[in-house]
C-alpha cells in the first residue's frame, strides 16, 4: 500500500457486489475510508468486516433523494465530510426495444443517469458548503460505459443511459470547476460480474469475446488504477474527462 487516497473519506455506491466492492477494496487498501452503499445491507456488512475499522455499511435505494441525503448524514457523522464519491450502482436489462416496457425504460434511465446526477449534486451541496479548502479535494467519479460510445445491441435504455452519464459528468465538471471539484467519468468494456455473467456464458457473450480485439474479457482488478488515478491528488487538473478502459472491445 502506498496510500495514495490517505485521508480521503470515499463513498461508492453499488458496493455490494462487482465493480464497487472492488472499488470499495482498492480504496480502503489505499488508505480512504470508505463508506459502502447497496440495497443488499448482508453483503455490505461482509465488505465491511472484510475491509475494517475504515468502512461502514451504509444501506440506501439511490433512486430515493431522502435516503441519498440520509446516506451523506450517516457517512459525516462517521467518517467527516465525503471528499470522493464513485457513482457506480446501474443496471441494465436485455430488450428490443420495440417490446421493452416504458417502466423497465425508466427505470434504467432512473437509476443510471437521475440517481448519478443526485447523488453527485449531495457531494457537491456539502463540499461547497463545506468551503474551498475542502472543495478543493472533491473527487466524483461517474461510472459509465463504452456502451455510452458504441452501440450494443439490445440494451438502447443501457446505451444511452451512460451516453447520458458521460455528458451529465462534463456538464456538472464545468458547474463546479470554480470550486476544484473534479467530475470525471470512467467507461468500462466488458468486466466480468454479476451484471454480466449471464450474458457472457451465453451465445450472444461468446461471440462477442470472439471478435473482441483480444479475445477476452477483463476482470474486476482491470479497473483498479483508473480509478485510483481519478480519485488521487495526480488528478488534480483532470477534470470533465471520460476514460475509457475497455482493452480495446470498442474498436472491433
Ligand atoms: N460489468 C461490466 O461489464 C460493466 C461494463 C461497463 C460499465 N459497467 C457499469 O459498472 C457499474 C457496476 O456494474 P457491475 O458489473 O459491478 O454490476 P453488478 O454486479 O450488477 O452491481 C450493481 C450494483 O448496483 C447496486 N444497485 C442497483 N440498484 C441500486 C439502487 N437502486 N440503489 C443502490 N444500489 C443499487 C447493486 O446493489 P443492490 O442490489 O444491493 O442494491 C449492485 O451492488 C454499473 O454502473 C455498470 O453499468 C459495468
Amino acid at each position: 500500500m502506498s496510500g495514495r487516497v490517505a485521508g480521503r473519506v470515499a463513498l461508492v455506491t453499488g458496493a455490494s457486489s462487482g465493480l464497487g466492492r472492488r472499488f470499495a477494496q482498492v480504496l480502503a487498501a489505499e488508505g480512504a475510508k470508505v463508506i459502502v452503499a447497496a440495497r443488499r445491507k448482508e453483503r455490505l456488512d461482509d465488505l465491511v468486516k472484510e475491509i475494517g475499522v475504515n468502512a461502514l455499511a451504509v444501506q440506501c435505494d439511490v433512486t430515493d433523494e431522502a435516503q441519498v441525503v440520509a446516506m451523506f448524514d450517516a457517512a459525516e457523522a462517521k467518517f467527516g465530510l465525503v471528499d470522493t464519491v464513485i457513482n457506480n450502482a446501474g443496471m441494465t436489462h436485455a430488450s428490443n426495444a420495440v417490446t421493452q416496457d416504458i417502466a423497465e425504460f425508466r427505470k434504467i434511465m432512473d437509476l443510471n443517469v437521475t440517481s448519478v446526477w443526485c447523488v453527485a449534486r449531495e457531494a457537491a451541496r456539502r463540499l461547497i458548503k463545506a468551503g474551498p479548502e475542502k472543495s478543493a479535494h472533491g473527487r466524483i467519479v461517474n461510472i459509465a460505459s463504452m456502451a455510452g460510445r458504441i452501440v450494443i445491441p439490445n440494451v438502447t435504455a443501457y446505451n444511452t443511459s451512460k451516453a447520458a452519464c458521460a455528458h451529465l459528468t462534463r456538464s456538472l465538471a464545468r458547474e463546479w470547476a470554480r470550486y476544484g471539484i473534479n467530475v470525471n467519468a470512467l467507461s468500462p468494456g466488458y468486466v466480468a460480474t454479476e451484471l454480466t455473467e449471464e450474458w457472457l456464458n451465453g451465445e450472444g457473450g461468446q461471440k462477442t469475446i470472439g471478435k473482441s480485439p483480444r479475445r477476452r474479457i477483463m476482470d474486476e482488478t482491470s479497473l483498479d488504477e483508473s480509478l485510483l488515478f481519478l480519485c488521487s491528488d495526480a488528478a488534480k487538473y483532470v477534470t470533465g474527462t471520460d476514460v475509457l478502459v475497455d482493452d480495446g472491445q470498442s474498436m472491433h
